[in-house]
């Protein structure tokens, strides 16, 4: 007998998420990050105001200021706002809070791999709707698998595919499933403007999600989500106080409060550049490219061993994409995500050789 009898039994099934570190003699488009930098006068303003911190002292223990400003910006109750360490944080809690009834969650398939890992962790039975062939939502396969679900996480636009689902579908399904919390995750809605599903008249049972990571903040851990006020205190209970630090809530704070410009300029270049990222991929031959909403582009090679074998040549280069072509649905898959112009020259570089070497 030893500790391990007390494991949960649903981790012998799963692999710690782990991504390889890489420095920045990489040109790293594999994390889907906002790879833009921050100008220099705003990383100085930040430095001031991290001097201000005092170190021996416990943030707010709910990040009261910087939810006060969130919901001065989203129009709604601070008190509706939860943040949390990273939006990854956010879903684990969705996920305890929502565990009570024997409720499965439900996901489309594929997408964002932690839905089901933090589900997985607390034994919540999982249901996977695949996608169409475009990935688009299998509106009657979804509705198929709703009944009695405790959670649905819909990614707008979606990682790793991209595209964006259609608001009013999703908006009727919610509508029909009510004992259902659907989450709408905008992790990415900054390269999709005009798009977002925000509101703040949301029904109860559907809670808005957002992150700084894809935002030039993903060194913050910075999520959050709003919920209806009783889901809210309800998630208040889960989360652990002082889940973010007094560094992320300063640095966060001095952002959002005084460098929107910067961030709005920074997100408009990004966007620019992801017109020369399908371009790129597009050059390579027998290649099927995505259309993308978002800072991430999917891309389907054919043969699908050629997906595992670009990536290995890029490393070999120094530029990083992600090889996804381990999921059924995204054989021969690779994906990229958007870098700055230097980090996409290289890309072009290492593209080349490879279509010359294939
Ligand atoms: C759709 C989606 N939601 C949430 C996250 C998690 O983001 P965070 O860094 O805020 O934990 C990611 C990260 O890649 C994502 O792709």
């Amino acid at each position: 007998m030893s500790w391990t009898r007390h494991l949960r039994p649903q981790l012998a099934d799963l692999v710690a998420y782990d991504v390889p570190p890489a420095d920045a003699s990489f040109a790293r488009m594999h994390a889907n990050e906002c790879a833009e930098p921050w100008p220099e006068h705003v990383m100085d303003a930040v430095a001031e105001a991290v001097r201000g911190v005092e170190l021996g002292r416990y943030p707010d223990t709910s990040g009261r200021g910087l939810r006060a400003l969130l919901g001065e910006r989203l129009g709604c109750e601070a008190s509706r706002i939860v943040l949390g360490n990273g939006s990854d944080e956010i879903i684990s809690t969705l996920i305890t809070t929502l565990s009570g009834g024997g409720g499965h969650l439900v996901i489309p398939t594929p997408t964002f791999v932690m839905y089901r890992h933090s589900a997985s962790v607390v034994g919540m039975p999982v249901t996977e709707v695949p996608t169409t062939a475009r990935f688009e939502l299998d509106v009657d396969a979804m509705a198929d698998a709703l009944p009695g679900a405790a959670l649905c996480f819909l990614a707008r636009p979606n990682n790793p595919t991209g595209n964006l689902w259609d608001a009013a579908t999703i908006a009727a399904l919610a509508a029909r499933f009510s004992e259902t919390v659907f989450v709408i995750d905008e992790a990415y809605a900054a390269y999709a403007p005009d798009a977002s599903m925000w509101s703040p008249t949301l029904p109860d049972n559907v809670v808005y999600m957002n992150t700084l990571s894809k935002v030039g903040g993903a060194a913050l851990r910075l999520g959050y989500c709003v919920a209806a006020p009783a889901l809210a205190a309800e998630l208040d209970k889960v989360r652990h106080p002082y889940n973010i630090s007094a560094t992320t809530l300063c640095i966060a704070q001095t952002l959002l409060a005084r460098f929107g410009d910067e961030q709005a300029a920074m997100l408009e270049r990004s966007r620019a550049a992801r017109d020369r990222l399908v371009a790129l991929l597009s050059s390579l031959e027998e290649v099927t490219v995505y259309p993308s909403a978002s800072n991430l582009v999917l891309a389907r090679l054919h043969p699908p061993e050629r997906a595992a074998a670009l990536v290995a040549h890029l490393r070999e280069h120094h530029v990083l994409i992600k090889d996804v072509s381990k999921t059924p649905a995204l054989r021969g898959c690779v994906r990229a995500s958007v870098g700055t112009s230097e980090e996409l020259d290289r890309l072009e570089a290492g593209l080349a050789s490879f279509s010359r070497s294939t």
